[in-house]
């Protein structure tokens, strides 16, 4: 089964509402019809810009994917400060990160609370991105396929082969992210085969064959190209390059 190209920005704490109206609005000049047969597009913004950004995409239909950067795994009640699954899917939303490695770094996000949003993301018709990744200790120590295929055995578990296969995978080593220090192109294709294989051993062959795995970590629009030539690399995950639309449209448009 064909995996079709998934670029995704993860915007992070950044841009007011109305920036965020400019940003996707710039973006949308710099991409053409074409590229979207190409490559799914989806953005990430705060949970202040959704609306904003879904009014946006809706008035000038727009094929940019809305995507969110967490949520909580209940539906309702006294969780102050939290933003529910149902929520989300109200704004249009179709992706949502879980398990980002400054959530589970910063926010308490443990295995168990990734497997809840996982569920709660699946339950509510929508896809989650599940993010893992190794730290440097981890990677110098050897224990990278195990830290990563860990982490997504944990957050997969007890879900169902047929939804596995909707998901999304985001190979994120911590080191990497926001550092301008990338993985090596064969580093990361080594890791994102290993979450693969995992796949194949928890779900079945056919199963990991249509899941979709993310590069993140520094891509920007010199590298992306190495990244996506990779067989188990089916897109990217950008964090700093997706504030800026030209480098995002470039990034978007790796094959130019
Ligand atoms: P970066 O972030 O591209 O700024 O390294 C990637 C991410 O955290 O998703």
């Amino acid at each position: 089964m064909a995996r079709k190209d998934l670029i995704v920005g993860n915007w992070k704490m950044n841009a007011t509402h109305l920036e965020a109206i400019q940003m996707v609005q710039k973006l949308s000049y710099r991409l053409e019809t074409d590229d979207f047969e190409r490559v799914e597009v989806a953005v990430c913004p705060p949970f202040t810009a959704l609306r904003s950004v879904q009014t946006v995409i809706e008035t000038d239909h727009l094929p940019i994917r809305l995507g969110a950067q967490d949520v909580h795994w209940q539906e309702s009640g006294a969780y102050t400060g939290a933003v529910s699954p149902g929520m989300l899917r109200s704004l249009g939303v179709r992706f949502v990160i879980v398990g980002h490695s400054e959530r589970r770094a910063m926010f308490g996000d443990d295995d168990a609370a990734v497997a809840r949003k996982t569920v709660a993301v699946l339950d509510a018709g929508m896809i989650p991105i599940v993010a893992v990744g190794e730290s440097l200790e981890q990677r110098e120590a050897g224990t990278t396929e195990e830290i990563i295929t860990g982490q997504l055995t944990a957050a997969l578990r007890g879900i169902a082969p047929e939804r596995v296969a909707t998901l999304v995978v985001a190979y994120e080593p911590i080191w990497a992210i926001g550092t301008g220090r990338t993985a090596d192109p064969d580093i990361a294709g080594q890791a994102t085969a290993q979450l693969r294989a995992a796949l194949s051993a928890t779900s079945g062959n056919e199963v990991a064959a249509a899941v979709r795995i993310l590069y993140g970590g520094s891509v920007n629009p010199g590298n992306i190209a190495a990244f996506m030539a990779k067989r188990d690399i089916d897109g990217a995950l950008v964090g700093g390059a997706s504030l800026d639309p030209d480098q995002f449209a470039a990034i978007v448009r790796y094959w130019v």
